[in-house]
């Protein structure tokens, strides 16, 4: 099987292919590929010209269609792969694929596809199949289930709905799924258990409900594995002692709680370490000191006691452990700025001399400035440089380009900004974006608030400091400028995160251009908030949800382009 397909790879570099010249594709197949080609309507595009075989030097085209030509004594040939990525075909699937016997290589991701997939494919006999980035709806696709020789299944950014079928347990080889960014219910499945050759498993933004099966710990060829954001069903820490090649491990938000096992530390190959936004208790395990090769370790928001290890202030990595309850002691951090250390809120003030804890540092995070002056208002161009608006009002700038685990203060406010894009394309994982198209209703004064924003992996917590303690208009000024609006893949992208203003969730499943009604126009979302400690907050969260490969992959997380917060109250000075 997996013979075959290496050799259907090598068989695109042609050189190896010096008899193709007499060799012809298959007469069936011919007819098959003009009517697939007619049906997702790319016949006479992009040189796909069936005047020429298809398999043939002169037919020219390229990797999107290979073949085999070994077969009858090299005379005849058969399609192995066909690729059609990014083509904005916008038709159904056509169900004639089928008529290509040889055919294990289909990637028809990054376009427009629509409806379901045809149930005649269940005879097909792929080994990789991509629909990535489509707009395939209806239930999981029962012949996707018969299909039992894939290795690969991407089926991520489509609208498919419902529970996952049991019958997705006949899928024994697969060595790759990702079902990311659909609609789907219910459970995790158990069943999973069953796939004991995976090496990659994503199953984010689906909407599972909990908890993580303990079965998952027979999978012991995992490589990459991320579960995001179960609702309900709590579980202790899986059991992961045998994934030794585990390089990426995302468990966030998954209701874990109980203590993280010493094993971790002995997971010598893992580069990224996501274990955040779970309900995990006791300490760090000082194994963790032995994570060489971790670039990213994220243990934000759990609920970790202890002292901190000594390994978190000399790791040159980025290593992320705001909002935990640490114990403070005299070898802990003065200051709140630790490079790619972000410590935000990481110890507990309860148990300490307050005044031996940096304010930054504490859960309830005053102000520090007690004699100096206090301000009354707030404005922040977000990911942009300093504008005046209207000749009155400046909006500061917040340019800092880091953000996997930072801090920074700009005075009067700062923020914390936690997560790395996860295979971000080459140029495409900045914590700064700009718009990559037209603005819309937008007036003209206001433009330079719109055309940049920051964007934030896993969360992002702005903070005004030092207000004065009172009631405020806070206004969170957003608009979508990646995502464009034709009928091309990209705008199929959709980002959704939540909003919360001083601990209080205000908007889940928050969808700017649905708010909006487009990309590039702006959206307001005002508050009145009351500052009690001198201390606003709002954080931006990113709930696994929304595309993660348009335009680009790793193209994701929550945006804002402009904070402002005005006084209700009458500034006496
Ligand atoms: C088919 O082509 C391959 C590669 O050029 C060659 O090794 C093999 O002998 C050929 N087989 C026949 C039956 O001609
Ligand atoms: C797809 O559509 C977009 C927007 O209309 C266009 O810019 C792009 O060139 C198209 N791509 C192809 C391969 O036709
Ligand atoms: C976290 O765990 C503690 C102790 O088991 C429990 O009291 C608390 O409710 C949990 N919190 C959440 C958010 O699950
Ligand atoms: C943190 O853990 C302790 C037990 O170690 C528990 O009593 C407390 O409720 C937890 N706090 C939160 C916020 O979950
Ligand atoms: C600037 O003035 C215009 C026109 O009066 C108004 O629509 C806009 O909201 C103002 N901008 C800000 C940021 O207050
Ligand atoms: C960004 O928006 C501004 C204002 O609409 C526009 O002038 C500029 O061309 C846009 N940038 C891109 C790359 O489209
Ligand atoms: C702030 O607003 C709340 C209601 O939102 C009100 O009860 C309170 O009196 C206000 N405080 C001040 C100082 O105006
Ligand atoms: C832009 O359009 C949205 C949706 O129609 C509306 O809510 C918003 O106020 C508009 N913004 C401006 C600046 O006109
Ligand atoms: C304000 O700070 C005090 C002590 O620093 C703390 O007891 C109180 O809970 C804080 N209030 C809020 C609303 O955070």
């Amino acid at each position: 099987m997996k013979k075959l397909f290496l050799f259907a790879v090598s068989s695109i570099l042609y050189s190896n292919f010096t008899f193709t010249q007499s060799a012809k594709l298959d007469a069936q197949e011919v007819m098959a590929l003009k009517v697939i080609w007619g049906k997702l309507g790319l016949s006479g595009k992009k040189g796909w010209d069936f005047h020429k075989d298809p398999c043939s030097e002169e037919g020219n085209w390229g990797s999107s269609v290979v073949c085999d030509c070994s077969f009858e004594s090299n005379t005849t040939c058969h399609v192995t792969d066909i690729d059609i990525t990014s083509q904005n075909v916008s038709t159904t699937l056509p169900s004639e694929f089928t008529k290509l016997w040889y055919l294990q290589f289909l990637a028809l991701g990054h376009n427009y596809l629509k409806g379901t997939i045809p149930s005649e494919w269940a005879t097909m006999r792929l080994s990789t199949l991509s629909l990535i980035g489509n707009r395939l709806s209806g239930l999981f696709p029962r012949a996707l289930t018969r299909i039992t020789t894939l290795l690969d299944l991407s089926i991520e950014g489509n609208r498919f709905s419902g529970p996952i079928p049991k019958d997705i347990a006949n899928l024994k080889i697969l060595e790759k799924l990702r079902i990311c960014d659909n609609k789907f219910t219910g459970k995790i499945p158990t069943f999973i258990s069953q796939w004991t050759r995976i090496e990659t498993l994503h199953i984010q933004g689906c909407s599972f409900e909990g908890p993580l099966p303990s079965s998952i710990s027979v999978l012991t060829q995992l490589k990459n594995l991320r579960i995001s954001d179960l609702k309900g069903g709590a579980s202790t820490f899986p059991s992961m002692e045998k994934m030794l090649g585990l390089k990426i491990v995302v468990l966030r938000n998954c209701l874990i709680h109980g203590q993280i096992p010493d094993y971790v530390g002995n997971l010598r190959s893992l580069e990224t370490l996501d274990l955040s936004f779970n309900n995990l208790t006791g300490q760090i395990p000082s194994s963790f000191s032995q994570l060489e090769n971790a670039e990213y370790i994220y243990l934000t928001k759990n609920n970790l006691t202890g002292p901190m290890p000594g390994w978190v202030f000399s790791s040159t990595k980025n290593v992320d452990v705001s909002f935990n309850h640490f114990t403070w002691d005299a070898s802990g951090p003065k200051k709140c700025e630790q490079g790619t250390i972000n410590v935000m809120e990481s110890y507990s003030s309860s148990r300490n001399k307050q005044n031996s804890i940096h304010p930054c540092l504490r859960k309830d995070f005053p102000c520090t400035k007690s004699n100096a002056k206090q301000i009354h208002s707030l404005h922040i161009n977000c990911g942009g440089k300093e504008v005046s608006i209207n000749n009155t009002i400046k909006y500061e700038s917040d340019a800092e380009k880091r953000g996997a685990s930072s801090y920074y203060n700009a005075g009067n406010w700062a923020f914390s900004s936690t997560g790395n894009f996860l295979d971000a394309s080459l140029g495409y994982d900045g914590y700064i974006i700009s718009n990559m198209s037209n603005l819309h209703n937008v007036s003209t004064s206001d433009t330079k608030l719109y055309t940049t924003a920051r964007r934030a992996a896993i969360s992002l917590t702005y903070y005004g400091l030092c207000l004065m303690n009172g009631n405020y208009t806070v206004r969170l000024h957003f608009a979508e400028i990646v995502f464009t609006q034709d009928h091309s893949f990209n705008s199929l992208g959709r980002r959704v995160f939540d909003v919360y203003v001083q601990g209080e969730l205000k908007l889940k499943d928050f969808d700017i251009v649905k708010e909006a009604g487009g990309t590039g126009r702006v959206v307001i979302k005002s508050y009145t908030v009351n500052v009690k400690n001198n201390t606003l907050k709002i954080q931006l969260y990113w709930a696994g949800k929304g595309t993660t490969g348009i335009p680009f992959s790793g193209s994701y997380g929550p945006i804002i382009s402009a904070i402002s917060v005005d006084p209700n109250y009458t500034p006496t000075f």
